[in-house]
């Protein structure tokens, strides 16, 4: 493929520069004005997080959201992605709805649009009530329904003011982690439990589109996947490689957006399958939200229940701190390749760098390898809009450092520094530079209109 133009290029000024957070990752205050815990409160309680870590405190974010807002301002986003923590707002999953959590979210809306910024909602990132675990969570058929319970609470409740709405985040990495792999919460190992638990969260996601476009006849309505290439560790392990990819990367985005599960997984995900059911799962969706760090690699084994586990990979690439391997170049290829499968727009939802930056002698961080990490990978992003590929924004995960999941807190992902013991925020040196980026790409684009069709007929002022 051809190199974009440098000399003529400039960023579609309609593309969406963002940020991404999810409510179990930063808000704290789990036990506060009445929200109910959530499976990541169970699974941190148990002390299965690295150093012992909870959510309890996280960013603190449930009382500071207006000084990290002025942090988004002053980045320049246009839209932030953040979640709604459904145990805030159904403390049972289901029932009655808690007025308290509520509010919260109409007080955080409400200052994003008024400091100039589109909240984009994403109705589910990993934090099932454990009243619903406890009746047993995906793994049971009544889940959709809940879902679509609740997201019609969430649809009536905001619909006045958010247009964007994403259902579930990253299904394929929630289910694997959370059912078979382990390291996750609700922490199964059972491929039975996993495959009925992808069939209904399928469900859960076609009912909970449904419902919103039903409530918010306005709203622009996508799903997030994370699709990344699956490779095999060594030459024997290419078949584990094959399933392992089509678990990770198809098992959700295939019946979503096709109706029909992967050629691999049909078979044994047949015995969930109702008459009717992929027509239920397969509604119309407005963008795709791609979710991107790294190539992954699979290993084969017997002994783990799905046959497969991830592997180190090669020992001669490049990596993140956090030994994720670094390849920008997959991004441009999973973005051709999402394009091609799907035909929807595409937003890159989340993509960044972990690592464990820590402040220097006069306070400043200066985290030159995530610079150079989200360069490489929006330089990825600017050839594929350029050979053809619809992608309509980018969003860094993550403006603040938070609850890396299993890793806790020493794993850091934003473009802030969090001192957890004083919640002192502080701008790393890729915070200004994504500012100074956002700011050239969007003054570029104001004064040189691009009118394009690229390869794909793509005409990227639509
Ligand atoms: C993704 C999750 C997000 C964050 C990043 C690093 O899989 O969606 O919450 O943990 O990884």
């Amino acid at each position: 493929m051809n190199p974009p133009d440098d000399a003529k290029w400039t960023w579609p000024p309609t593309f969406v520069w963002g940020v991404s957070m999810s409510a179990f990752q930063i808000e704290g205050a789990t036990r506060e004005d009445g929200r109910g815990p959530s499976v990541w409160d169970t699974y941190g309680a148990s002390g299965r997080v690295a150093n012992h870590d909870t959510g309890d405190v996280a960013c603190d974010h449930y009382h500071r959201y207006p000084e990290d807002i002025a942090l988004m301002r002053g980045l320049g986003v246009r839209a932030y992605r953040f979640s709604v923590a459904w145990s805030r707002v159904l403390p049972q999953g289901r029932g009655a709805a808690n007025e308290a959590g509520l509010a919260f979210y109409d007080r955080l809306v409400d200052a994003l649009l008024e400091a100039g910024i589109e909240p984009w909602l994403c109705l589910y990132h990993f934090d099932l009530p454990q009243a619903l675990d406890d009746l047993g969570g995906w793994a049971v058929r009544d889940s959709a329904g809940w879902f679509a319970d609740y997201a019609t609470l969430v649809g009536r409740r905001y619909g006045d003011r958010v247009k964007r709405f994403a259902t579930i985040n990253e299904p394929s990495i929630f289910t694997l982690f959370g059912y078979a792999l382990g390291g996750a919460a609700p922490d199964a190992a059972d491929v039975s439990t996993l495959r009925r638990a992808i069939h209904n969260v399928n469900l859960a996601h076609g009912a909970a589109v449904d419902a919103l476009r039903v409530l918010v006849p306005q709203a622009s309505i996508g799903a997030i996947h994370n699709v990344q290439p699956c490779l095999p560790a060594t030459p024997a392990d290419t078949d584990a490689a094959d399933l392992l990819g089509a678990y990770w990367n198809a098992a959700f985005p295939d019946p979503q957006c096709l109706g029909h599960y992967p050629s691999r997984l049909v078979e044994v995900m047949e015995p969930y399958v109702q008459a009717g059911d992929l027509a239920r799962i397969c509604r119309p969706l407005d963008w795709f939200g791609l979710n991107h760090y790294s190539p992954i690699y699979a290993t084969a084994n017997p002994n783990s229940p799905l046959g497969v586990t991830l592997g180190a990979g090669p020992s001669d690439i490049s990596r993140t701190p956090i030994d994720w391997p670094t390849a920008p170049e997959a991004l441009r290829e999973t973005l051709h390749q999402v394009h091609n499968r799907y035909r929807l727009p595409i937003y890159v939802t989340e993509n960044g760098l972990g690592s464990y930056d820590t402040p220097d002698a006069i306070g400043k961080i200066t985290d030159t390898q995530r610079i150079e990490f989200l360069s490489a990978y929006i330089e990825a992003v600017r050839r594929a809009i350029a050979e053809g590929v619809d992608v309509r924004g980018y969003f860094v995960w993550s403006l603040l450092d938070n609850f890396e999941w299993a890793s806790g807190y020493a794993v850091r992902f934003g473009l802030v520094h969090v001192d957890y013991p004083t919640q002192k925020r502080t701008p790393k040196a890729s915070y200004f530079w994504y500012a100074d980026l956002i700011k050239a790409a969007t003054e570029a684009s104001r004064v040189i209109p691009l009118a394009r069709s690229g390869s794909g007929g793509l005409d990227l002022l639509r």
